[in-house]
Formats: structure tokens, C-alpha cells, sequence
């Protein structure tokens, strides 16, 4: 299979509503693909937000619904008269700004998306988590969680509370590049405390530059 190629998302959105951080990348394979044409859909933009952190990892087919697709459900009928015909809208009772949203989609630093997962409106996922393959989000996923299955559920924490406080405030992900490339040996090495120790160390000393 030819490798993937990495679009960092910051450089290459045109939506106005869509945001993303430093280095969050979409794994594109095939030529022809676009991440906001074929990942983010029923995006209308100015009604809500699909926000991405910094240095999170998005897999290939994974699809984000847009808080403005929904139809309406409190109405007698779903059905969107007013997106059908021309006289239908005009006798319809509400337009699509009267259908409620669940607001922004929030996506933090550091989080993986496997393949082909789904994130319904308005998920708010948190830092580090992980969202296996396949997966349909519906619910706010917390910090440094594993998630899978539909409905998405946990599976386990990656790390015990008092690592992801720790990593929660170090916000690793705000170093500047000089500094992410003096971390990358502790943010890949498997000795948790051995890299908590390093990580620190980075920031403490640009603090104490800075003062
Ligand atoms: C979610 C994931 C990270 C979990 O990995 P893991 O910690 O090794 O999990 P395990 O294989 O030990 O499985 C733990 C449980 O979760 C279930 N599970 C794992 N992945 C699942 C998935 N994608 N969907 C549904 N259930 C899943 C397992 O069946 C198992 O269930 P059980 O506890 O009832 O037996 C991994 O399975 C996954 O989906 N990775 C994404 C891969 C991907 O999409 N890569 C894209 C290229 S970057």
C-alpha cells in the first residue's frame, strides 16, 4: 500500500469556520481527496465550529457531521420542505437556522482518530484521547480516554490521573518547534517518568529564559 501522505490542516483549510493547530495532519491516499470536501460534512459555515487542536493525528476516511446537519425533529416532519422547492420555502413555518445545534466540534492536542471513525455535532474531545477505528463518537470523549465501538465507549485511560494533570499542565503541545524538537526523544520514550522528567526540564528552563 503506497504511504500516506500527511496534509497539515493549518496550512490547507479554506473554511472559515474550520481551525486547526500546529503540525494536525489528515492521512490523504488517494490524489483526488480533500479533507473539508470529503471528511467534514453538512459544513455551513458561520453555524458552528470544527476545532483541532495541535499535533493531533487524523486517519484516513474519518468523517466529522457538522452541527448544522441536522433536520428538524420537534416539527411535525422531519422532512426539509424548505430545502426541496422554491414554494415549499416560502411556505414553510421555519428556516434551517431555527433547527437548534449542538454547538462546536472540539477536537484537543495530541489526539489520534482511526480510521474511518465518525465524529457526530458538537463531540468535544479531549487531549491525548484516542478514538479507535470505525468508532461513532456521540458523546464528549475525556482526556487521554481510548474510546471504540458504536456508540463509542471506553475502553481504558492511557494513563493514570496524576500523568495526565501533569501532561494536562505542561501542554507539551504549546512548545515552540525548538523546544517540541529537544522533546521528541521523551514524548516517544516509553519510560513515562524518565520523559515527565525530560519534558519538564524543556519547560522549566524556557520559564526561567523568559524571565
Ligand atoms: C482502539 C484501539 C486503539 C484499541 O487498541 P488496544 O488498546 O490494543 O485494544 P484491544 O485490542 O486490547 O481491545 C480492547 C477492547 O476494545 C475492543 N476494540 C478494540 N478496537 C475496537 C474498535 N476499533 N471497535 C470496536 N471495539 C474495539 C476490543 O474488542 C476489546 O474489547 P473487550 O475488552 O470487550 O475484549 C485500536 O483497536 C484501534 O482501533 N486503533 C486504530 C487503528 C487505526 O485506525 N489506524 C489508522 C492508521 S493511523
Amino acid at each position: 500500500m503506497k504511504q500516506a501522505e500527511m496534509i497539515y490542516l493549518k496550512d490547507t483549510v479554506k473554511s472559515s469556520n474550520i481551525f486547526a493547530g500546529k503540525y494536525t495532519y489528515y492521512a490523504k491516499e488517494k490524489a483526488d481527496e480533500d479533507f473539508e470536501e470529503d471528511c467534514v460534512l453538512y459544513n455551513k459555515e458561520g453555524r458552528a465550529k470544527l476545532i483541532f487542536g495541535s499535533f493531533t493525528s487524523i486517519a484516513n476516511g474519518v468523517r466529522f457531521i457538522m452541527p448544522a446537519a441536522n433536520h428538524s425533529m420537534n416539527s411535525i416532519s422531519t422532512y426539509p420542505f424548505m430545502a426541496v422547492k422554491k414554494d415549499w420555502y416560502e411556505r414553510a413555518s421555519m428556516r434551517a437556522k431555527d433547527i437548534p445545534v449542538k454547538g462546536d466540534t472540539v477536537i484537543g492536542n495530541d489526539v489520534w482518530i482511526g480510521r474511518g471513525a465518525t465524529i457526530m455535532p458538537g463531540v468535544k474531545i479531549g487531549n491525548g484521547a484516542v478514538i479507535g477505528s470505525r468508532a461513532v463518537v456521540a458523546k464528549d470523549v475525556p482526556d487521554y480516554a481510548i474510546v471504540a465501538g458504536n456508540p463509542a465507549r471506553l475502553i481504558r485511560y492511557r494513563f493514570n490521573q496524576e500523568t495526565i494533570d501533569f501532561l494536562n499542565k505542561l501542554e507539551w503541545w504549546n512548545f515552540s518547534d525548538e523546544q517540541i524538537e529537544e522533546a521528541i526523544p521523551f514524548l516517544t520514550n516509553l519510560d513515562l517518568e524518565e520523559s515527565k522528567a525530560g519534558l519538564l526540564k524543556i519547560k522549566n528552563r524556557a520559564k526561567q529564559t523568559e524571565q
